[in-house]
């Protein structure tokens, strides 16, 4: 989990806005600070809570922190109309499945990533009539593995498969696009 989450504590030093080519209007600047921020703190509350619970209890453990402790925390900071969520191409809970736009820029992530291993840091931004949108790729890393790629022991698959039957989000490679984190905010509140 180090090497994913430590990047985003650079916050904006590689980032990239993709929005330009995607959609005419990105969402203001201040939105997109906001953003920045919420989703550092959804970030930071998951990878310390899923560290130390790797440490502590282990990896069946810490299926439960992202199974429910990870939509608890997304919970806690959705006030003042933010949504805020996971999500990606291949999914593992149904729910986190991607819209129309999220699918579109999860592509240009994952295809940025492919040409730039390097590049950690992308996100994108989109302003409609109704609402500001943010999304930040999340980086597959060498603690994700574990429950993400493609040999999984035995107890964390089964546990895995009853938990989630329908289970997309597995055979990945270190450094391949996970997903993203995406916030969205209705506007007028
Ligand atoms: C201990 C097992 C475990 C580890 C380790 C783990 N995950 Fe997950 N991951 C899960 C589970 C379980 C879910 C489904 C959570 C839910 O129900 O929303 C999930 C969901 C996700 C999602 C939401 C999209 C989806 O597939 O539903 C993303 C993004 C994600 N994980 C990224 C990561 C990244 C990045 C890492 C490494 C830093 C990581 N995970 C490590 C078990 C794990």
């Amino acid at each position: 989990m180090n090497a994913l989450f430590s990047s985003f504590s650079t916050l904006g030093v590689l980032a990239l806005t993709m929005t330009a080519s995607l959609h005419a209007a990105p969402a203001p600047d201040s939105f997109v600070q906001d953003a920045r921020m919420q989703m550092g703190q959804l970030g930071t509350s998951l990878q310390q809570t899923l560290q130390q619970t790797m440490r502590s209890e282990g990896p069946l453990a810490a299926i439960d922190v992202c199974h429910q402790v990870a939509p608890e925390l997304a919970e806690q900071l959705s006030e003042k109309g933010w949504q805020v969520g996971r999500t990606a191409l291949k999914v593992r809970n149904p729910d986190n499945r991607a819209d129309e736009w999220e699918q579109q820029v999860l592509l240009q992530f994952a295809e940025a990533l492919a040409g730039n291993p390097d590049t950690s840091q992308l996100e994108a931004s989109l302003e409609t009539d109704h609402e500001y949108r943010y999304m930040r790729a999340i980086p597959t890393g060498m603690a994700c593995l574990a429950c993400h790629g493609d040999s999984i022991a035995e107890p964390i698959q089964t546990r895995l498969q009853a938990l989630y039957p329908d289970d997309e989000a597995v055979g990945f490679q270190l450094g391949d696009l996970r997903g993203a984190f995406t916030i969205r905010q209705q506007k007028g509140l």
